[in-house]
This record gives structure tokens, sequence and C-alpha cells, in this order.
């Protein structure tokens, strides 16, 4: 009877804890790390580390042999509350810029913010309606496939034919929640611990987190504004080694609206393919493009990495959709499949009314996107002119997405209103305190000495927060 009572409801690791050690002993043990906490010993330290301790019966006991002999209850009050993986994460810088604009504005401060990522219009609406109608239909009250709804694969397939070119079948793709998780995904299928991912720095924050997430190690490339922030392939050969597997290519990118021509695509993508590489390429900025700059998709420059190219999008930045969580991710057939595993465990389908939004948005017309672009473009020429009226300041033209990325190096180390900023960071703070303007430091993105701006937001503010900045920085001395 007590055999039947005792281990029902322990996992199999408990269950051979228990059989192993008495009670008696167990509660002795962890007694014993109880009282080695309250006499000040430190948690465990790196493998070979010992706690000191001394006195009648308290003999030195390697932490590690301890936490391995000992039973679960045992190591929990030894172990980090986080785990290690989790705690290599830093929070984004981007929306803890967000964050404090925010608080500031609820102070009642007129904050004007260039810091979210975001289109500043509402989702056209022939797509809020295809929402609302779907949420009126009891099939998109249940489960559905957790990869994605077979409609919106097809429209997905389709779309990306009409506007890059590039022919795949709905197998291969995976809806997502959003272009992070289709990030995330994709390298929790393709990264093993000690690979190396290539990222070209500025970088967008998702990728060095995602990477690590993935046990896998972000190996940097940094351009700079010499170069309108594009990395050619002699650099990107340099950071190669025999542990790189992967290649991270973004354009248009995010935070320097920096576009590869055709031709530099092409260049990468035969490197990549050369070597053996996987490239996981992030369209989602295809639409936000200007002037006489065109959008080249990798795979379909290059389409015989095609095998071993992942292609990221969503409709968050096309058809001002951050909220509705709808992104995707196109590769080879057993990297989807593998991906849509894992996503089967972590968060099954995407909400279906958001499918069903998607899918009105990809299957729709680009007459939405036109228009934004104009008006982006119109904010793009403004922002670019005003920023580079200021002494200091060095802001390339950015060709695509919605990003102003200007180098600050000449205004860091002079003096304004008694503060003299050393960092873009301490630089952003200044601006965000006397200025009431939001902006995202460089270091943000790997790349101290910069500031990024969104120009996503209606012209007057944009005129008003660059003024704003332009007079505080006109005091420099
Ligand atoms: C380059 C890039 N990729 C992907 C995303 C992800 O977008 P979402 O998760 O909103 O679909 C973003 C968002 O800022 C981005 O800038």
């Amino acid at each position: 009877m007590g055999g039947k009572l005792r281990p029902t409801i322990a996992g199999p690791d408990e269950c051979r804890t228990l059989s192993r050690a008495p009670h008696t002993a167990r509660t002795f043990r962890r007694d014993r790390v109880y009282a080695l906490s309250l006499l000040g010993a430190k948690p465990p330290g790196p493998a070979g580390t010992h706690v000191e301790h001394s006195g009648p019966g308290h003999e030195s006991f390697p932490p590690e042999r301890a936490l391995r002999s000992h039973d679960k209850l045992e190591g929990m009050t030894e172990r980090p509350r986080i785990s290690a993986r989790i705690s290599a994460i830093s929070e984004s810088a981007t929306l803890a810029v967000d964050a404090k604009a925010k608080a500031m504005k609820a102070e009642g401060r007129p904050v004007i913010g260039f810091g979210a990522g975001e289109p500043d219009f509402p989702t056209p609406d022939y797509i809020v309606e295809a929402a609302v109608e779907a949420a009126r239909q009891p099939k998109n009250h249940r489960y559905s496939p957790a990869g994605g709804q077979p409609e919106l694969k097809k429209a997905i397939a389709e779309k990306t034919l009409r506007d890059s070119g590039y022919e795949v079948d709905p197998a291969q793709i995976l809806v997502t929640n959003g272009g992070k998780q289709a990030i995330y995904e994709a390298f929790a299928a393709i990264v093993d611990p000690g690979d190396e991912v290539i990222v070209v720095a500025p970088y967008w924050t998702t990728y060095p987190e995602s990477i690590k997430l993935a046990g896998g190690t972000p190996v940097f490339v940094t351009t700079d504004e010499s170069t309108g922030y594009l990395a050619s392939v002699e650099q990107l050969e340099a950071a190669r080694t025999d542990k790189t597997k992967v290649l991270v290519f973004v354009s248009p990118n995010n935070p320097t609206g920096a576009v590869y021509s055709r031709e530099q695509v092409r260049a990468i993508g035969e490197w990549a393919d050369r070597h053996g590489l996987w490239v996981l390429t992030d369209e989602i900025y295809e639409h936000l493009i200007y002037g006489d700059t065109e959008f080249s998709s990798l795979p379909v420059e290059v389409p015989q990495i095609a095998d071993r190219t992942l292609v990221v999008n969503g409709v968050a930045k096309t058809y001002a959709m951050t909220g509705w969580r709808v992104g995707w991710i196109i590769g080879p057939k057993d990297v989807i499949k593998a991906a849509s595993n894992l996503q089967s465990h972590a968060t099954s389908n995407v909400a279906n009314v958001s499918q069903a939004a998607a899918i009105a948005a990809v299957a729709g017309d680009l007459t939405a996107v036109a228009k934004m672009r104009e008006s982006f473009d119109r904010r793009r020429r403004t922002i670019v002119q005003m920023l580079n009226e200021i002494d200091g300041v060095v802001c390339p033209e950015p060709q695509g997405a919605f990003y102003a990325y200007p180098s600050v190096k000449g205004v860091l180390g002079r003096t304004v209103r008694g503060r003299t900023p050393q960092t873009s960071t301490e630089l952003a703070e200044l601006i965000l305190e006397e200025a009431e303007v939001a902006v995202v430091p460089g270091e943000a993105f790997g790349t101290p000495g910069y500031l990024r701006l969104s120009y996503a937001l209606s012209d007057e503010d944009l005129t008003e927060g660059v003024s704003r900045i332009q007079k505080l920085l006109a005091e420099a001395k």
C-alpha cells in the first residue's frame, strides 16, 4: 500500500532520488545546506570551486559534488533562481526607452517619441473588417493547425511569388506569432551549441539574444556610416571560421535603413553558398524602400542556396499590423517541420482572428502600403536634412525601413547645460530629460556613438522633436 502512495506524482528523476535517499538522511543534508547558507557560504561557483567553512561537524565539500549526490530539494536551495540561459538575455533597450518616455508623458511632460519601431497609421479598414467577420465564426474560436491555417499559407506563397519572385510551396511556410517568434524558432531549429552566427552591426537587438538562446555564438561584423552601414564580402569572410553556420542578412535594415543592391545581395549569397553557410534573411521591410532603390530577395538572386535559406517576414510593418502578431518563416521543408514541432509545444496556432486579418492583408493589393511609403519618404528626407544640420551629427540617407541612424560622435565629450555626455546612452538621457525627446542609443544595436530615430510619427511631431534636439545641441561647447 505504502509503495502505491509514495512516488505516484513524482517524475522519474524524483523517483530515483526518493528510493536512493531515506527520508532522515535527506532531511539532514538539506539542513546542512541551509546552515551553510546562514554561515554566509556562497552559492556554488564554477566547477572545481569549494565552499569554505570550518568548525565541528563542518567538513569542506565541493558544492558541485554535493548537488550531484543530494536530492532535488537540497539542490534548489543552492541553485540560482533564474537559469543561466535566461539571465544572459538583456531587456530590450528600445522598449526601455519607450517605457521611460511613457512614464514621463504620464507625468504630464510633452515627450515626443522617436523610439518605437512601428507605423503610426491604423491597420487598413478592409483588414480590420476581415478580422471582425472572422471573430463571429465559431470555427475561429477553436484550435487550428499549429503551423498556420492552410488558406494563409497559400496566400503567403502567392504573395511571395508576386512580391519577390520567390516560388515556394505552402509546406515550406510556418505561420508564427510575429517576426520575432519566426527568428527565435528559426535559430532554435538550425543552431547547435558552439555554432557561430555572423551578424552585421548595427543589428536589431533581437538577433543576438535569440542566437544565444539557441546556444549559438553571435559574431559581429561592424559597419559604419562611411559605407552606409553596408558590409562587404571581405568583412564577412574575415569573420568566418570553421564554426560558422549561419549568416543573418537584413535588407532593408533596422536600425540603419541600409539596403543592399542586387549585385551586393548576389555577391553575399554566393559567398555564403561557396562556404556551405545557412542564411537567415529578414525581409520584413521589403515594401518600405525609397527612391530608385530596389528590393532583392537573396534566395531569388542565388537560387542554389535556397535549401539553406530561411526567409523571415510578417504583416507588422507593411500593413501597420504590429499588434496583430503574425509573421512567418519560409524554408526547406525539414526545417519548417522541425520549427513547427517546436511551435506546437510552445504556442500552438497564431490567433485565428489575426490569421484572418493576415489573409486579407497579404491577398489584398499594396495600395495602403504605397500611401504609407509616401509619408515615410517625405519624413525621411526631412529628418535626414534636419539631423545633418546639427554640428557634430552625420546622418547617411536611409534607403529603406523607417529609421535614421546618425553618428553623434562629434557631440560626445562636449558640454550641454552643465552635463558632458561621453556615450550615446548618456546623450540619449540628456536629450530625453532636457529636450523631452525619446531616441534609442546605439549601444542597443551594438554600435555606441549613434542614435536611432524612428520616423514613423506625424510630420508635426517629427519637425518639433528634431527642432528640440537641434536647439539643445546648439548649446554644446
Ligand atoms: C528587422 C526586424 N525583423 C523582425 C521584426 C519583428 O516584427 P514583429 O515581431 O512585430 O512581426 C522587427 C520589428 O521591429 C524588425 O525590425
